[in-house]
């Protein structure tokens, strides 16, 4: 059966706006993650402490961090690569911080400089020295069904990973489709092999829509018992390092899923579209939510 209740972890202002070629204000940021707060998200992914020469976009991370409204029962967490992703990350008082590891060899190398297994040494310093100060560690497997190098990606791979994140002390792990290749089928066997390995409550999902079929993705994993999904308010988003990689699923799409379900969220629709319109705006674009579109026009 379907959960009765459904966390959303909002990656807009970190996924959403990474990708984004023109400087976008530190004030719009700090706008648009003060509207989410607003909503009643629980989580949401505030920023990157990355290396700013990668991700330019993203090197207001500090300042992002400080200017924040920051409600006490809400986590904003950040991501971050390495030690020094890390030391930015403690310094700006986060509560928690992710790493993110790929299910693709050439991935790993193209958006972190590195190897599967390099990159997972490093995360494992990453979460002792985290956990040690008392911050949560989240984990990401990129490419977990298909990558934009290597084509289609064995379930197994994908599975394995999360393991090491899990074993690092990842309180949860976040199976990606980082360029929204999947399809129900392959997301069902990317869950299984992984649901051998690691409780349903310890794994979310993290869809792109690049194919439209991140709808259909996330209601395979909820029917397996998968309670948090990653998603984006107006479908912002893609990855710098992931060549025809579209926005995530947009928050609002899911919301409607879940609401046509009676599933619980918490989450205040009308509050969403109000942060959705005014980051669509703020980047001179469409909104890319076909619900959000909808609702606005009624
Ligand atoms: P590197 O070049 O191998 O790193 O990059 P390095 O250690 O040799 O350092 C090079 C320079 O970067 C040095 O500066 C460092 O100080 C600096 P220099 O001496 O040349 O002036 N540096 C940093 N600066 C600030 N913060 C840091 C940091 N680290 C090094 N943390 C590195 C390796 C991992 C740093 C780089 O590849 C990187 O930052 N990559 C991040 C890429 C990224 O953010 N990608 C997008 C997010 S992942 C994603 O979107 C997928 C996800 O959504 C799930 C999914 O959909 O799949 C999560
Ligand atoms: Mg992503």
């Amino acid at each position: 059966g379907l959960p009765a209740r459904v966390t959303i972890y909002e990656v807009g202002p970190r996924d959403g706006l990474q990708n984004e070629p023109k400087k976008i204000p530190t004030a719009v940021k700090v706008a648009f993650i003060d509207m989410l707060t607003a909503a009643g998200f629980q989580k949401i992914e505030a920023t990157s402490f990355v290396s700013p020469k990668w991700v330019p976009q993203l090197g207001d991370a500090k300042e992002v961090m400080a200017k924040i409204r920051r409600e006490p029962s809400v986590s904003y967490p950040v991501l971050v690569p390495n030690m020094q992703g890390l030391a930015g990350a403690l310094a700006s008082g986060c509560g928690e911080v992710a790493v993110f590891a790929a299910a693709s060899e050439t991935f790993s190398r193209r958006n972190i400089n590195c190897s599967v297994d390099e990159s997972l040494k490093r995360f494992e310093k990453v979460a002792v020295d985290a956990l040690a100060a008392g911050v949560r560690v989240r984990g990401y497997v990129s490419c977990a069904v298909g990558c934009p190098y290597e084509g289609k990606i064995d379930p197994k791979a994908a599975a394995d990973v999360a393991v090491a994140l899990q074993e690092m002390g990842c309180y949860e792990v976040s199976m990606a489709d980082t360029i929204g290749v999947g399809t129900p089928a392959s997301m069902e066997a990317m869950l299984t092999a992984t649901l051998r390995q690691l409780r349903p409550d310890k794994v979310a999902v993290h869809c792109h829509d690049t194919y439209g079929m991140a709808i259909a993705n996330i209601l395979t994993a909820l029917q397996m018992g998968i309670t948090v999904i990653d998603s984006s308010v107006a479908g912002l988003g893609g990855c710098p390092y992931a060549r025809g990689a579209t926005g995530n699923v947009a928050t609002e799409d899911v919301l409607y899923l879940l609401d046509g379900y009676g599933i619980q969220h918490g989450i205040d629709m009308d509050a969403v579209l109000r942060a959705s319109e005014y980051i669509s705006n703020a980047l001179g674009r469409p909104n890319g939510s076909r619900v959000a579109r909808a609702l606005l026009a009624r």
